[in-house]
């Protein structure tokens, strides 16, 4: 299988603007802006997105990421500030000589035309030639797994199969750029699981630049080759899966992806090897390389992050003195058994830590008084509120 856009879908039809200004990077924001009347939704946002690469743009609703996609696309106009796909300045361009193209939430399907109809639309309403057009539709279609499908209408179709004839009715245009909003949200759990492999595996293959719209920070994680997390329109961090789970920027961040407990805590002592906190009438030293911390001052107030897999849980009595520079003391509020691991929620002076306990059977579902061993991976100190 041949594994570039261009040698696989594009064929031998002429080189477009996809092989001019090869550079890395592909689309790039500067400063954009759009407001509607009051609301601001795109709050002078800055991102540059690598050619071949998988970007995620998450964000709880209304943080501006489907108004995102469309200036991207052109479908909505920028207030202000600048967008560039391959070097070129998009400003005045309409979006069907963007060579960009959206996957939309709701697929929008034609329920008249079969398959290969919906597939081959785009290329008609482009006049492209009859034998172009099949050749085309065939190769994608065969591509993406629905030759088998390609009489059939799209009712007589799963949610899954109707979600991969809209992505190859964007396929097919040949796009540089690759757009889509919550593409998934319309399958149930288990199939957008599936779909999600499907698509990255598409992407991968084919290397096009994709920008992907979800509010699932897990779809973000698994797909992503890097993720912009957004809220109220502005860009909380740019960064890959891994540095946005293990050095999240800031609070929003720690606390919208993955599990996170916060912890009010006061500084007590900084040295170059460790720091000293207190939580209540209890103290811990972590060493200062595992603590990323945006508070350098002693006896301030900040907050501590805590992921749930990274504490240990014992019960309290086969806690031992070894343990407890890092231990805090607390008792179990409540607990879920989840299968492949039990989550606990423990008050700590009255503060409340998740931990997950990734080895059940190991210790049992434990009961009242415990101990919790903060791990050696990092953690976050940020200001408070
Ligand atoms: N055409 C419009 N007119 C007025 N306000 C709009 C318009 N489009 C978007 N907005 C507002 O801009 C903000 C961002 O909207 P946007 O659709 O980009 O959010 P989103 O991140 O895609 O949210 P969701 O996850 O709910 O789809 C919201 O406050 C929304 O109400
Ligand atoms: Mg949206």
């Amino acid at each position: 299988m041949e594994n570039s856009v261009n040698t696989l879908i594009r064929e031998e039809t002429q080189p477009t603007s996809a092989s001019v200004g090869d550079g890395k990077d592909h689309v790039v924001l500067r400063n954009l802006y759009k407001s509607f009347g009051d609301v601001v939704a795109v709050n002078d946002l800055n991102l540059t997105i690598d050619r071949g690469s998988f970007t995620c743009l998450l964000g709880p609703s209304g943080c501006g990421k489907t108004t995102t996609l469309r200036m991207i696309s052109g479908f909505v106009e920028p207030s202000s500030g600048e967008l560039l796909i391959s070097g070129r300045s998009q400003r005045g361009v309409p979006p069907h000589r963007r060579n960009t193209s959206i996957v939309f939430q709701e697929y929008a399907l034609f329920p008249h035309m079969t398959v290969r109809q919906n597939v081959g639309y785009g290329l008609k309403v482009h006049k492209t030639p009859k034998e172009e057009m099949n050749r085309r539709v065939d190769r994608i279609l065969e591509f993406i797994g629905l030759t088998a499908m390609a009489e059939r209408f799209p009712t007589s179709l799963s949610g899954g199969q109707q979600q991969r004839v809209a992505l190859a009715r964007s396929l097919v245009m040949e796009p540089e750029v690759l757009l889509m909003d919550e593409p998934l949200s319309n399958l149930d759990a288990k199939l957008r699981v599936r779909v999600r492999t499907e698509l990255k595996d598409i992407q991968r293959r084919l290397g096009i630049t994709t920008i992907y719209v979800t509010h699932d920070q897990e779809e973000a994680l698994a797909m992503s080759d890097k993720i912009a997390v957004m809220n109220d329109g502005v860009l909380q961090q740019y960064g890959t899966p891994w540095e946005l789970y293990f050095t999240p920027e800031n609070r929003f961040v720690a606390d919208f992806i993955g599990a996170n407990a916060f912890v009010t805590v006061s500084i007590q002592q900084l040295t170059d090897a460790g720091v000293k906190l207190s939580i209540g009438a209890q103290s811990i030293e972590l060493p200062r390389k595992a603590v990323a911390m945006d508070v350098e001052q002693q006896g301030a107030e900040a907050v501590l992050s805590l992921r749930p897999e990274s504490i240990r849980i014992q019960a309290a009595d086969t806690a031992t003195a070894a343990d407890e520079l890092r231990a805090l003391r607390g008792s179990v509020r409540m607990h879920q058994f989840l299968g492949a691991y039990i989550r606990y929620w423990v008050d700590v002076e009255g503060q409340e830590v998740i931990v997950d306990d990734h080895n059940p059977r190991a210790r049992g579902i434990l009961e009242g008084d415990v101990a919790l061993q903060l791990g050696e991976t990092e953690t976050q100190l940020f200001p408070p509120e």
